[in-house]
């Protein structure tokens, strides 16, 4: 009897070809999963051509809802970019889709995986770190990274076998609840513009009446979005209508782990609102040094979850500082949508540490301006020393 492997299967080309190649390469009995972080995909048809292809047994795995409270709502909290721009879908999907893989492999009694990633992306860093950290045995197949595979020969491949694959567009797309990525085809000339036809959930000539929306944030989570306050149906809510106005388009060059760098497009309405209106409510409620260092820490965050280090302890340090900082971020977001563009409009939260009467330059402010001249002489001490700029 032939040993037991778990595929991650999407039903796509990679993965495709990977089942016959386990099957007639590796001897292997294969176990396809397919985790559901919220890709608008038929599932059953998935499953169906798991079975076609050679699948002794699939696995459909619902994983939304732990998607969007572990690994979303950490990212919310982090204002999580990388490099200022991708939103981190992917990267934030992959480590939960290896650890559902190891609940199948536990429950078949394997330790051998398999996943379609190519060897010049970043999501075979995120399946492997992560299953090695849960099985530090554990044995890993990729086939395209391994036979360092081009699209095209993976297309012959899949001829040769009998591996029935749709007519496939020229891009290479993934999608969760967190985003849409599009990559390759005309998009890897960098001065091209994108074609209207890879966007699916930004309409990029909106021309909608403005849309005012209410975001409620209670310890830096979203609880409430225009009156919705599931968790899904919040960001589900929140990809349409933001996705209607034009909002969260990335077109960037993006640096990948490997040192490669490449053109990436992104649809990310929900993350772009929702990290939008947290930030700003952070800077009603946090003081100036909590912020400098936030931002600080974000960008490290970002880069370990992006560079497949979701599992290191960094990361877990790193969410307590978070944590600590977002017991006072509490309240509501006023966003104003309007033709791809999305203004926050007001701002109020319990915790606020805003003060009116502070800052106001009416008469009634208690603020005792003459000390100001006595903190600029010392503030500036130092910069009188600057000969070589006198005159
Ligand atoms: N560049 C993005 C990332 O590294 C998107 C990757 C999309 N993955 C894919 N297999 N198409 O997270």
């Amino acid at each position: 009897m032939s040993e037991k492997v778990v595929l991650a299967f999407s039903g796509g080309l990679d993965t495709s070809i990977s089942v016959s190649w386990l099957m007639k390469k590796h001897n292997l009995d294969v176990i396809t999963a397919t985790v559901d972080v919220g890709q608008d995909e038929d599932f059953e048809a998935i499953e169906k051509k798991a079975y076609a292809i050679g699948a002794s047994k699939h696995y459909t795995i619902d994983a939304k809802n732990e998607f969007i409270t572990d690994y979303i709502f950490p990212a919310i909290k982090s204002n999580a970019l990388y490099q200022n721009k991708y939103p981190l879908a992917t990267a934030l999907g992959r480590p939960l889709i290896a650890y559902k893989l190891v609940e199948v492999a536990t429950k078949e009694g394997t330790k051998i995986f398999s996943h379609g990633c190519t060897g010049k992306g970043n999501d075979q860093a995120r399946f492997d770190v992560t299953l090695r950290s849960v099985l530090s045995d554990a044995k890993i197949i990729a086939p395209v990274r391994e036979e360092n595979m081009s699209r095209d020969e993976e297309i012959e491949y899949a001829k040769d076998l009998n591996v029935s694959i749709e007519k496939k567009s020229q891009y290479s797309i993934d999608e969760n609840l967190w985003g849409r990525s599009i990559e390759g085809g005309i998009l890897e000339d960098s001065y091209e513009e994108p074609p209207k036809d890879i966007y699916k959930w930004i309409d990029i000539e909106s021309n909608l009446p403005t849309k005012y929306l209410e975001i409620d944030f209670s310890d830096g989570i979203p609880v409430s979005i225009d009156g919705v306050t599931d968790s899904l149906q919040m960001i589900n809510h929140l990809n349409t209508v933001a996705g209607q106005y034009g909002i969260g388009v990335v077109d960037h060059m993006e640096d990948r782990l490997m040192g490669i760098k490449s053109r990436e497009i992104y649809e990310a309405p929900a993350a772009f609102t929702l990290i939008e209106a947290h930030k700003d409510l952070e800077k009603l409620v946090l003081t100036r040094n909590e912020l400098e260092m936030k931002s600080l820490l974000e960008q490290k965050w970002s880069w370990m979850i992006y560079s497949g280090l979701f599992v290191d302890p960094l990361v877990n340090a790193i969410n307590s500082f978070i944590n600590k900082t977002q017991e006072r971020v509490n309240g509501t977001v006023k966003l104003k949508l309007k033709n791809g563009s999305l203004t926050v409009v007001g701002r109020k939260s319990e915790n606020s540490i805003y003060d009116q009467n502070l800052s106001s330059y009416s008469s009634s402010s208690n603020f005792n301006q003459t000390f100001s001249k006595g903190f600029i002489e010392i503030w500036g001490l130092q910069s009188k020393f600057n000969e070589g700029d006198k005159k």
